[in-house]
């Protein structure tokens, strides 16, 4: 398929049938992008809406992030997972601040040393706030492409990803940047998606090689899942005087920076359980248990170095202003009854 012939499909279908009314897309401003961007990165659309409109009103701009302290950052991200988006962020404004005087570069070699920013956002910003060339291969797209080409192979392996944006780079037009980039975005989350793609209501239909050879199941080629290891976490629960006790944890690692009950190696002596989580990460699956000490033993002894050591007593009306991890902030109003905190 000729690139002119593929970008008019696209924007034809994305004028008719696309997403209009996303808030980012109004005005579509280079932070305001960035910032989307890396929200949506591993988390989907509606959860991003009400993330977005806070982090906008707390930080409207570039300046005002950059002068943010950590916690307050660390806090307007706290249930999305994935920290680390937050952390890149608040340095990319103080980078953006240093190097360029809160302004964006309108270059992708020059977004591409933001940080957090690689080939994918950098594309998306040039397309979305600069309306201008810029490639973009996200999950979305790669499984579109996987299926329109019949391209084979592990979607993330080097080889299906060169192939993918050799592509991308080749259909991506010189015009029109904005609604080709949503257009090709929304295809793929709206029309071919993983499970029972819209085939019947896709431009694409007649020129997709998975829907003329009927393998839309087998493209792109399914993941080899690996099985994810289980570990235990054990972390305390005191509560004295209305108020919690929440720890900052290090830097690095799962949760990095946010605040969390204390972090033991193992249960306390004689300990009660107050109550129990699981918690997916990439990489492992978390087994929560939260324990209670007795009062003769209400002294945390055996941290583990994941902890900063930074303590605080923490009342209800306070918890907005601390970032705490999502399986944390889901089970508080289990362990601390009779309260409207959710
Ligand atoms: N996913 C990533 N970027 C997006 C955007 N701009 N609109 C909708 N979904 C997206």
């Amino acid at each position: 398929m000729q690139r002119k012939d593929f970008v008019a499909t696209v924007l034809s279908w994305q004028k008719q049938h696309g997403r209009h009314d996303l808030p980012w897309q109004q005005p579509a401003s280079p932070y305001r992008v960035l910032v989307s961007e890396i929200m949506l990165q591993q988390t989907q659309v509606v959860t991003v809406i009400p993330y977005f409109k806070r982090w906008l009103a707390s930080f409207p701009t570039l300046q005002s992030l950059a002068q943010a302290s950590e916690d307050e950052v660390m806090a307007h991200w706290q249930g999305l997972g994935y920290y680390s988006r937050a952390r890149n962020l608040h340095k990319a404004a103080k980078y953006l601040g240093e190097e360029y005087n809160y302004e964006f570069p309108n270059d992708l070699k020059a977004l591409e040393t933001i940080p957090g920013v690689g080939p994918y956002t950098a594309g998306a910003i040039r397309s979305f706030a600069f309306n201008e060339y810029g490639p973009i291969v996200d999950g979305n797209v790669k499984r579109f492409f996987c299926r329109l080409f019949g391209i084979e192979g592990q979607p993330n392996s080097s080889q299906v990803t060169k192939q993918l944006w050799q592509k991308a780079a080749e259909l991506t037009p010189t015009e029109n940047n904005r609604s080709f980039a949503q257009g090709l975005l929304d295809i793929g989350a709206t029309l071919c998606t993983p499970k029972q793609p819209k085939c019947g209501e896709c431009p694409f239909s007649n020129y997709c090689v998975a829907f003329a050879t009927d393998r839309q199941a087998e493209l792109p080629t399914p993941k080899v899942k690996k099985k994810v290891p289980e570990r235990d976490a054990h972390f305390i629960w005191r509560y004295e005087n209305n108020a919690i006790q929440l720890e900052k944890r290090i830097e690095s690692g799962i949760w990095a920076a946010l605040w969390c009950f204390p972090e033991v190696s193992e249960p306390p002596p004689h300990a009660i359980l107050a109550g129990e989580f699981k918690h997916i990460f990439s990489h492992f699956k978390m087994h929560g248990h939260i324990w209670q000490l007795q009062p003769a033993v209400a002294e945390v002894s055996q941290h583990e170095p994941k902890v900063t050591g930074q303590q605080r007593w923490v009342s209800q009306h306070q918890l907005s202003e601390f970032g705490l991890p999502a399986p944390i902030k889901k089970i508080l109003p289990k362990l601390w009854p009779d309260t409207g905190y959710n």
